[in-house]
């Protein structure tokens, strides 16, 4: 029996949380718990002697922040939005998505005098975005389903993460600019990375072997079809 505390991992809840199941999986780990988990918060693997545990995006930064968490998977977005002192050890490759600006289709956002108004989840990466342009805008917070904010009226547009881009094609909406490529990244604390190195190192050269195999499989993939 492994006599050492286990490892703990926190992986974001919602849009990313079965493609970093999948890849645990791929790798070997106890899922089981995670993929039927009730009100559970915690999930132990023996395999790797990780406890898994199942939190919202800012809260994996948190939680590896304060070292009470070693690893943390979480999307570029979130990391980008609050600035915290993580240390981020890979990029996964999955939950691609990129940043980008948009608004009403058919509308030019630059034309005319009047301060602009930006609806999104994610004041600080729209601000420092307008700020390089040396744009001045005005920022309204939006908790989700931002997309609304301009047909209510209430902004001219948003700075939000599209995707395969049907939330804004559904609402009338397009993308005036992409801002920058997002994807799923793995964030460790740095205390744990020296403590704790040779079990971190074994988990993350499993998943960097899993991510190349999936890579080749999803190139094969294209040159067949
Ligand atoms: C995200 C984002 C867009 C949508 C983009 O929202 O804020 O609304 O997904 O995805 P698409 O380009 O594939 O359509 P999410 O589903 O995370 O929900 P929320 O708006 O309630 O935060």
């Amino acid at each position: 029996m492994d006599t050492r505390k286990p490892l703990k991992i926190a992986l974001t809840k919602g849009r990313i949380e079965k493609n970093a199941v999948e890849i645990f999986k791929a790798i070997g780990a106890d899922c089981r718990g995670l993929e039927n988990k009730g009100r559970k918060l915690i999930f132990h693997d023996d395999r790797y002697n990780v406890d898994f545990v199942l939190v919202k995006a800012p809260d994996v930064l948190t939680y590896v922040e304060h070292g009470v968490v070693d690893i943390g998977i979480v999307g570029k977005d979130t990391m980008m939005e609050f600035d915290k002192n993580c240390y981020e050890l890979m990029d996964l490759k999955f939950g691609k998505c990129k940043f980008a600006l948009a608004g009403p289709k058919g509308k030019n956002f630059y034309e005319g005098y009047s301060r602009k108004k930006i609806a999104t989840k994610y004041p600080h990466v729209a601000r420092s975005y307008f700020k390089k342009l040396g744009f001045d805008i005005e920022i309204i917070k939006i908790e989700g389903s931002v997309e609304l904010a301009p047909i209510l009226g209430l902004s001219d547009a948003i700075v939000d993460i599209v995707e395969t881009g049907t939330t804004l094609k559904e609402n009338g909406l397009e993308v005036y600019n992409d801002i920058c490529d997002i994807s799923t990244r793995l964030i460790v604390n740095t205390a744990s990375l020296k403590m704790k190195k040779m079990e971190i190192e074994d988990i993350v050269d499993r998943l960097k072997e899993e991510i190349v195999k999936k890579e080749q499989s999803d190139k094969s993939k294209e040159v067949i079809s």
